[in-house]
């Protein structure tokens, strides 16, 4: 796995500061789900100055080699072994402090054979009370985190609700979350109602939750045909733009149609074309055309560096295997 580049330099401490200063928050609630792709060229333009991609993550708790620290890196917790490694505090404090939002448990309610992460909703809630929730408020650095990312289906809400029975059997105050991390593959309507669902379920059912905020950390059409998916595109990034509880979504996939893309969600899903090129979809991602992204626009660099982390990329492309059973 990739090693963390990050050095705790006193320059580098001001600098980070500073950041985390004039940038509390993420300055736009687009963001990378970064996949590993092997194209420098790519993430260049995706994170080139005027792209209004502002945070990312790996699905892990490294950072991505070729990302620029300019951009806010959002770790995550994939499964219960990640959280109870020993050396997990010092993984999060090397971060940088622009760092502040932690996901946890990538799509529990699926198989670890499919990419979720196959944990028991007690052996979650328990390893969460433990391991993570701390985290919340360290010695010496305090997340905001988030309770485990189920996958967009009923069985992920099924899962959801037995670990917050467990939360509460072994806690009397429950499993504390600031925010919620979201997936969706499907069309408009269907998104809009399941963030509607997972809403009701942590602010209407629960008490004392009415601030939280709400993180789309995967989303797209699967299979459907260009026009159809920059037409849902459209309207999910102006649906949630405008919704206040969400503060941050991530599109699936930056990655080139063809050999490139992903199995399960098919060509019309790829910010890219088979050349480097942007797709329309990459385009409408980027702020079009008047934002200086037009169709077929490629990035500087290195179009085919080896950096790839297969590792990370089987992840992805086995966790929407999951979702694909489920569709
Ligand atoms: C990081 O991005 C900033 C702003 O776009 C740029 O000035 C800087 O050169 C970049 N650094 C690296 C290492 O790419
Ligand atoms: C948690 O997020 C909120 C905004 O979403 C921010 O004001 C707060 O500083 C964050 N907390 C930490 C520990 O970063
Ligand atoms: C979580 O469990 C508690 C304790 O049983 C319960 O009061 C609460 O309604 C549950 N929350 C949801 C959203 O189901
Ligand atoms: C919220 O509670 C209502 C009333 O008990 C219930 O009908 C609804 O299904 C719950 N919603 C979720 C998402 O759990
Ligand atoms: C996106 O939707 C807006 C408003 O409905 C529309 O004007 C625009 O043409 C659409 N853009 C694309 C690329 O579909």
């Amino acid at each position: 796995m990739r090693q963390n580049r990050y050095s705790f330099t006193p320059l580098v401490l001001v600098v980070a500061l500073y950041a985390s200063q004039i940038n509390a928050t993420i300055s736009s609630k687009r963001g990378l789900a970064y996949s590993g792709d092997s194209h420098d060229a790519d993430y260049n333009l995706l994170l080139s100055a005027e792209s209004p991609i502002s945070w990312y993550y790996t699905w892990s708790l490294n950072q991505a080699q070729d990302v620029n620290d300019t951009v806010t890196f959002i770790p995550l917790i994939h499964n219960t072994d990640d959280a109870s490694n020993s050396n997990l505090g010092s993984i999060l404090n090397a971060l940088p402090s622009s760092s502040t939002h932690l996901l946890s448990f990538n799509e529990p309610d699926g198989t670890t054979g499919s990419g979720g992460s196959s944990i028991e909703p007690e052996d979650a809630a328990r390893s969460y009370l433990d391991s993570i929730a701390p985290f919340r408020d360290s010695e010496t650095r305090s997340w905001n985190i988030s309770h485990p990312s189920i996958t967009g289906s009923t069985q992920g809400l099924d899962w959801l609700r037995s670990f917050n029975e467990s939360c509460y059997d072994l806690d009397p105050a429950g499993c504390p979350t600031d925010f919620v991390a979201v997936h969706w593959y499907g069309d408009f309507s269907g998104l809009a109602s399941w963030l509607g669902t997972l809403h009701e379920f942590y602010t209407a059912n629960s008490t004392g939750q009415e601030d939280l905020k709400f993180w789309v950390t995967e989303m797209a059409l699967p299979q459907q045909d260009d026009d159809a998916t920059v037409s849902m595109m459209n309207q999910s990034l102006a649906y949630l733009d405008g919704l206040d509880y969400v503060e941050a979504y991530a599109w699936f996939g930056a990655f080139r149609s063809g050999d490139d893309a992903n199995g399960f969600t098919g060509d019309a899903v790829s910010l890219f074309d088979d050349d480097g090129g942007l797709t329309e979809l990459g385009s409408l991602y980027l702020g079009g055309e008047e934002n200086g992204f037009a169709k077929g626009t490629k990035g500087e660099g290195d179009s085919a560096a080896s950096t790839t982390s297969m590792s990370t990329w089987a992840v992805v492309v086995a966790g929407l295997a999951v979702v694909s059973a489920l569709w």
